[in-house]
């Protein structure tokens, strides 16, 4: 594809009205019409009134300077042979508003609105094709979107007229265009209301019974000028009435301006996380019927699929699942409804593997990882969003940084496709350089004092956002690992890594040396996760005393929380992993189930036991990060692991755990060789075990291994 079209954009300045570009033509039949088309701002095109394609949110979110996608669509059955034409363009901000993040303005968000397109039409007999671009003969009018912005919702005025006037070529450049990589971001689900009420303060609200991403469309019948006001929300407060804080800064509103008669209005260049939508207004009577939740994000293939015995859990992991869908929304994000939305680099690193099990991942995330290695700095530093939105020196700290390493690796494991390590690899290897150069002790890494820690953790301060465990061991740690995935990755991309290796070595012995002692479940779930503990089964028996003595609970944060159960099963305390599972008491992942919750919270304590809120300075009700806790479920529970040497699931290790506090447990995977299940049920004291497997296996029932071939098992 050679783009000969120029970017436009209008002549004056339309302020924060949407603009809306517009080419008439003709044309006589054609074999096939396709639609090239990009834009500095998420748009959305028509052909002769209908949609083109589904992709909502389009060009999607990248690193825009280095790499901006465009989009192409089979346009032919839109267009009218012989007739007028009318292609029409909105273009509203999106992920190109300054606002995002801490204002951090980048080159292409203090841009124009702009777009670029080119309609390319094939003859019939294909003997020749016939170019139309974006270029001065393109006209664009201030358009019905008055206002738009990811935060603060968006204005729609139906009665505006479209008055068409100049537009300017704009001398942008065009080198950065790039064919579509990701998923495409489409409506993928319609909620009903559940229920309708009115709060004790007396506000309208709907509830669509399910935290989730995307945005309302309503049917109202009203006469011109007539207005539609509506207000998002996750949860109610104490009092049962709207609750909003925790949005802080972000509007997340929508006003409609009616034109006269019946008219049904879907949003469709923002989205807003929510459940509850409060009807501030309305003309005539509300019928909770004509209102639609429509959930967005990433079209990702399903995979993955958990059920047993508890419906508690049954509930978690649906949660889980929401929380993916709510949070993949063309990049990994943090949350997806306050004045964030980010594509932090610890969550989405926290979260890869659970995310690998739930849904098919591979294309979303090698797109993402090219936007981390775009905007990683020459030295190396790895920002802590991706896309960069915060501050062009920000990042560079353990657990966040280290998603360089970590997801492709993973990625690699689950779907086993090398080149995603061809392509990561100088972006691996850079980080751990970074960090080599960064450290304040060789061997270790020391001096990582803005990190963000083990964020969220319980054993600090009741305020500290940052847990208490010793930044230098859990950044030595994620040294460690992130130096061995290089070794990894270069054995096999056949590359010389002998100094990685000397350094890994290195690293360990000196982890060993310096770190004997630890004093949260964080540091000893982390050391033992890596095998970094000089004596594993005394720090795994203290890890386990730890959360006995602390009524069997848990008090990790982000960074602790991925590996606290493996750390405790892979070291004889498989029964302690299930009480931390099955723990329904605050802090627990089913506390926030009993609680009402029906995605994952930011906070072990979002909603408390008396009703009142962890402060709403950081308190998002739709964070994957604690979802994590699925991929234990699915590798250990169930058992089912992708292994080293053959990844992918071209061979598949299978090690179920059951508990007898559940009677049955079941794990479905779908791998590109076919599906593998592990299930167990508890029958008169014995475990009955059903497994399928379309690969070679080797399957691993209490300590007595098999090695199997494809085929359907049970013992
Ligand atoms: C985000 C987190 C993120 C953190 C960094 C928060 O504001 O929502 O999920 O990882 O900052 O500490």
């Amino acid at each position: 594809m050679k783009w000969t079209a120029n970017w436009i954009a209008s002549a004056r300045d339309f302020g924060e009205v949407c603009p809306v570009f517009e080419k008439r033509f003709q044309v006589g039949k054609v074999k096939r019409a396709t639609l090239y088309i990009t834009a500095m701002g998420v748009y959305e095109a028509t052909l002769n009134g209908r949609r083109v394609g589904e992709f909502l949110m389009a060009p999607g979110w990248t690193v825009y300077e280095k790499r901006q996608q465009y989009q192409s669509y089979d346009v032919t059955a839109l267009l009218k042979p012989n007739q007028e034409n009318l292609l029409r363009v909105t273009v509203a901000a999106g992920w190109f508003d300054p606002r995002l993040g801490w204002d951090y303005h980048r080159p292409a968000t203090d841009a124009p609105r702009s777009l670029i397109a080119q309609l390319e039409l094939e003859a019939i007999d294909s003997s020749r094709t016939q170019i139309l671009t974006t270029d001065e003969t393109w006209r664009v009018a201030p358009g019905k979107l008055t206002f738009c912005s990811l935060y603060d919702g968006e204005c729609y005025d139906a009665r505006r007229p479209l008055r068409f006037e100049k537009v300017t070529v704009q001398k942008l450049p065009k080198r950065q265009l790039i064919p579509q990589e990701g998923e495409p971001v489409r409506a993928l689900e319609r909620l009903k209301p559940v229920r309708y009420f009115t709060t004790p303060a007396g506000e309208r609200v709907l509830d669509f019974g399910q935290n989730l991403t995307g945005f309302v469309s309503f049917t109202v019948t009203a006469s011109a000028g007539q207005r539609v006001e509506l207000s998002h929300a996750e949860v109610l407060d104490h009092d049962g009435n709207f609750y909003t804080d925790n949005y802080r800064s972000a509007k997340a509103k929508l006003e409609y301006r009616c034109k006269s008669g019946k008219q049904t209005y879907t949003p469709s260049l923002t989205f807003y996380g929510f459940r509850y939508v409060r009807i501030d207004s309305f003309p005539g009577e509300i019928n909770p019927d004509d209102f639609t939740a429509v959930a967005v994000h990433s079209d990702l293939k399903r995979t993955g699929w958990l059920s047993c015995s508890n419906p508690l859990l049954n509930r978690l992991f649906e949660n889980i699942v929401w929380g993916q869908k709510g949070n993949f929304l063309d990049i990994p994000t943090d949350c997806p409804q306050r004045d964030e939305r980010l594509g932090w680099t610890g969550d989405a690193q926290v979260f890869v593997r659970t995310a690998c099990y739930q849904f098919d991942v591979e294309r979303f995330f090698r797109k993402w990882l090219r936007d981390l290695a775009a905007d990683q700095e020459p030295l190396g530093r790895v920002p802590a969003v991706v896309p960069n939105t915060i501050h062009p020196f920000s990042g560079g700290h353990f657990a966040w940084g280290d998603a360089a390493t970590i997801v492709p690796w993973q990625i690699y494991l689950s779907y086993g496709d090398k080149s995603v390590l061809k392509e990561q690899f100088e972006s691996m290897r850079r980080w751990v350089d970074y960090i080599t150069s960064v450290t304040t002790t060789p061997f270790l890494w020391t001096g990582d004092k803005d990190a963000y820690g083990d964020w969220l953790a319980l054993d600090n301060d009741q305020d500290s956002w940052k847990g208490s465990s010793d930044f230098d061991l859990l950044a030595s740690a994620f040294y460690a690992n992130s130096t061995l995935l290089v070794t990894k990755a270069g054995r096999v991309l056949k590359k010389d890594v002998a100094a990685y290796e000397a350094l890994y070595r290195g690293i360990v012995k000196r982890f060993k040396e310096t770190f004997q002692n630890f004093h949260t479940q964080t540091e000893c779930a982390v050391a033992l996760y890596f095998g970094l503990a000089k004596e594993p089964q005394k720090v795994a028996d203290q890890l386990a005393r730890l959360v006995e003595e602390n009524g069997k609970k848990l008090t990790t944060g982000f960074v602790g929380t991925p590996y606290l159960l493996h750390a405790l099963s892979r070291n004889g305390h498989t029964d302690i992993a299930y009480d931390l599972l099955l723990q329904e008491n605050y802090p627990s992942w089913l506390y926030s189930v009993r609680q009402g919750a029906t995605t994952v919270w930011e906070h072990w304590d979002g909603l408390k036991d008396d009703g009142s809120f962890w402060s709403a300075e950081m308190n998002s009700f739709n964070h994957y990060a604690y979802g994590s806790v699925a991929d234990w479920v699915f590798g250990v529970a169930a058992g089912i692991e992708p292994v080293e040497c053959e990844p992918g699931y071209a061979r598949v290790h299978i090690a179920p755990h059951p508990d007898e506090r559940l009677g049955w447990l079941e794990a479905r995977v779908n791998t590109k060789y076919g599906r593998i299940r592990s299930k167990w049920e508890q029958i008169e004291g014995r475990v009955r075990y059903e497994i399928d497997t379309p690969v070679p296996a080797t399957i691993v029932i209490a300590d007595r291994t098999y090695e199997v071939g494809p085929g359907q098992y049970l013992f």
